[in-house]
């Protein structure tokens, strides 16, 4: 196979450090990539990695077109749908703007472009969604990734948008299962609303991408867990591995969506698995592998795994 070179641009990211690691280990291709600050990998292996944040645009231009890669997966971006609707300047910047800026360098060095999308591009309405669904955003972070969904498709023919559900991943800064570790308990986690979803584990997710990349597949895919789960549901499981009591977290809905009535999102995923010969696995294994990875913190995980099967 020919190797090519590739650019990580945001590889600190949950999705960009799994992805360099993946990439860095399982194949010949040359890694280059760009972050604010250096991933945890970083230091195990030696990487060209560019310190630079996503959104010094320019700076970020000449150094890609210096490097002249093959392909540009771009894992910089906000996917936290709260988070998203409070900074909607920096959330259209990294979602949007960056992506516009991605688009013209592919152009110029005839270089394949891998972004990312997420479910939020749908309404809940009808979930489980497949690739060619009817998006209709109903907050602002499905809006912008359908804003950069759509300047791709018009601008450029080598590219793959990957729409994702919720992600668990140990590399990177922080990822959903982090986060809820660490939440207070008493004042529970903010969720947008009360969903459905299918939580897809971030080494699969590095696993697909290397597959597109050595098959030059364009287009929409959706990428997704095995399992569709109530987002509260999987905070149960997570808080089970942790061995922590079952008190319900408390998922306050943010007030444009205060009918806390249950969304239906995920994605399906069987046009990817066949494409891609693969098959994402449950969230049970899922988790049971994040935190084997995971294992060398203090949580005694093990345990958790007995008794999240009996649950199932
Ligand atoms: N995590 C999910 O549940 C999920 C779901 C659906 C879609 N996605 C999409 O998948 C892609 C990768 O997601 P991820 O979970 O790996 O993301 P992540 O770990 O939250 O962050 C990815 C990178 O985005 C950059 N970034 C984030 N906030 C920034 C800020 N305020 N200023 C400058 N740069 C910032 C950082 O790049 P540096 O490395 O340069 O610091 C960071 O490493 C994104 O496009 C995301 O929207 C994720």
């Amino acid at each position: 196979m020919k190797t090519k070179k590739i650019f990580i641009v945001g590889c600190s990211g949950t999705i960009g450090e799994t992805t360099l690691k993946m990439l860095s280990t399982e194949t010949d291709h040359e890694i280059v990539g760009s972050c604010f600050e250096l991933p945890n990998y970083f230091n195990d292996i030696s990487l060209n990695i560019h310190k630079v944040s996503s959104l010094r645009f320019k700076e970020l231009r000449k150094i890609i077109l210096k490097e002249k890669p093959n392909v540009i997966v771009n894992c910089s971006g906000i996917s936290d749908p709260v988070f998203a609707e409070a900074n909607k300047k920096l959330t259209w910047d990294l979602n949007v703007k960056l992506v516009e800026h991605l688009v013209s360098i592919s152009k110029v060095l005839e270089a394949h472009l891998i972004t990312f999308s997420c479910e939020w591009v749908f309404d809940g309405n009808k979930g489980p969604y497949k690739e060619d669904d009817r998006p209709n955003p109903i907050n602002y972070l499905g809006k912008s990734k359908l804003a950069a969904e759509n300047f791709v498709q018009t601008n450029i023919n080598f590219y793959s948008i990957i729409r994702l559900p919720l992600v668990y991943g140990v590399l990177g800064k922080t990822d959903f299962v982090r986060k809820i570790i660490a939440a207070n308990m008493e004042k529970g986690y903010t969720l947008p609303l009360k969903y459905t979803t299918n939580p897809v584990w971030a080494d699969e997710v590095a696993w697909g991408i290397m597959k597109i990349i050595d098959m030059e597949l364009t287009g929409i895919f959706h990428f997704g867990g095995a399992n569709i789960v109530n987002v509260r549901d999987f905070v149960d499981y997570i808080r089970i591995f942790i061995k922590q009591d079952l008190t319900p977290v408390n998922l306050r809905p943010p007030i444009l969506f205060s009918s806390g009535e249950i969304k239906s999102f995920g994605l399906q995923t069987a046009l990817s698995q066949a494409l891609l010969s693969m098959k994402f696995t449950s969230v049970v294994n899922g988790l049971y592998n994040y935190f084997s990875q995971y294992r060398t913190r203090s949580f005694d995980y093990l345990d958790g795994f007995d008794r999240l099967i009996e649950l199932l």
